[in-house]
């Protein structure tokens, strides 16, 4: 007999698995080109060149035994000292290899700071915002404490203060953020995080006693003109970054990431050991070693983001001009607009007939809403545009 808790998930359905089937079917019926499957979040250009380069030469010139022998379970220390050279260059901070761990991408990297700041099995609760990625309801799960849901702000995304002090008490372990966010690509302000900060340091002094931030960040390079992403750690102290090169740099099958800590983080002189002990018990020691050796000789580089810059312009004024209420993407390669009809499912389910493909808001806690991924083509976005209008006619 099998696990029950896993059994019963076996049949379960999965809206974005399902609608990627239904657009594979439809292209089947159509034509790839005719269908706008907006549905998925795989980066849609290249890994940088330097990527394949760097990854055949390691190949072709290391010590194989070396290459491919067990790594540290931290990460390989002159990988980590890589990044944090790049990171103290970029945001002013004096981090060493002692505060970078490395992961299996944000996915792990998030989970790991989860685990690191909390007890499983106790009422230890991270708080959350919607929209939100439904996969820390996993995270959480999978390390025995709870994820509350802070409601959205859904005039601009930023973070309803009222409704999150309310919630944090003395079992608050840590805030869960992700800004450039998937799904609405809105991006923190620097007043939102100061704000979020004094909040933080007031809740600690109240309860004595440490609330981390896990700042997810695995959109931080995909930035549009005229937004900032501020670095989190530079604003409070007790922030856990989680990082990826899963997006910006196109390589989401490479599975690596990292955990970045400043000393100034509380009990940051055995941080680096506790989230090696959370990573064991995911099963994982040390991430797979070529990749760290390609993302350490390879720091500052992304993919050519350009394309989700020209997508996000086409886009959202083409969703304005059309007469749907959005909040201006920031970063990433997403778009939240309000459906046109509160129920979201049901208008997904009418976009179809628009050959529009489009993930219903209420799996990322965000009723009335729904997610375009635009990492596609540019052209087949500009073709969008007509389809987008065509369905917003339909509600006339
Ligand atoms: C907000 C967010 N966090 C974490 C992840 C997981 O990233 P990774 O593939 O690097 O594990 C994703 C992936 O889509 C994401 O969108």
């Amino acid at each position: 007999m099998l696990s029950k808790q896993y059994s019963k998930n076996v049949n379960a359905r999965s809206v974005i698995r399902d609608l990627f089937e239904y657009s594979k079917a439809r292209a089947a019926e159509i034509g790839a080109d005719n269908v706008f499957d907006f549905s998925i979040g795989n980066p849609s250009v290249q890994p940088p060149e330097c990527v394949t380069k760097v990854a055949a030469e390691i190949l072709a010139n290391e010590d194989p035994v070396s290459v491919h022998g067990y790594p540290s379970a931290e990460g390989i220390p002159w990988v980590r000292k890589a990044i944090a050279d790049e990171l103290n260059a970029r945001f002013g901070e004096s981090y060493t290899e002692k505060n970078i761990f490395m992961t299996i991408g944000a996915a792990a990297a998030v989970t790991c700071c989860v685990r690191a700041v909390s007890d499983f099995g106790t009422n230890d609760k991270i708080i959350t915002f919607a929209p939100y990625f439904p996969e820390y309801m996993v995270y959480a799960r999978s390390a025995g404490v709870k994820l509350e849901v802070i409601p959205a702000d859904i005039e601009n995304f930023q973070i309803n203060f009222d409704a999150l002090e309310k919630a944090i008490d003395r079992d608050t372990r840590a805030i869960l953020i992700n800004s450039p966010n998937n799904p609405s690509g809105a991006v923190y302000s620097e007043e939102t995080l100061k704000k979020l900060g004094a909040l933080l340091d007031a809740k600690q002094k109240e309860y004595g006693r440490s609330i981390y931030i896990i700042s997810d960040e695995p959109y931080r390079e995909i930035v549009f003109r005229g937004f900032k992403v501020p670095y989190v750690a530079g604003i409070y102290a007790n922030t856990l970054v989680c990082y990826s090169y899963s997006k910006a740099m196109s390589i989401p099958g490479e599975r690596i990431g990292y955990v970045a800590f400043t000393d100034r983080c509380e009990d940051s002189d055995i941080l680096l050991k506790v989230l090696a002990g959370a990573a064991r018990d995911l099963a994982y020691v040390g991430v797979p070693a070529l990749y760290q050796l390609v993302v350490g000789k390879s720091t500052g580089q992304t993919a050519d983001l350009s394309i989700y810059q020209e997508n996000k312009d086409i886009l959202y004024k083409g969703l304005i001009d059309a007469g749907y209420t959005c909040v201006e993407p920031g970063g990433t390669f997403y778009a939240f607009p309000r459906s046109l009809e509160p129920d979201a499912v049901a208008f997904c389910e009418r976009a179809k007939k628009f050959e529009l493909v489009l993930v219903p808001g209420d799996g990322f806690g965000c009723p009335g809403h729904f997610r375009i991924a635009f990492c596609q083509p540019k052209e087949k976005v500009q073709r969008s545009l007509e389809k987008f209008r065509e369905l917003a006619e339909s509600y006339k």
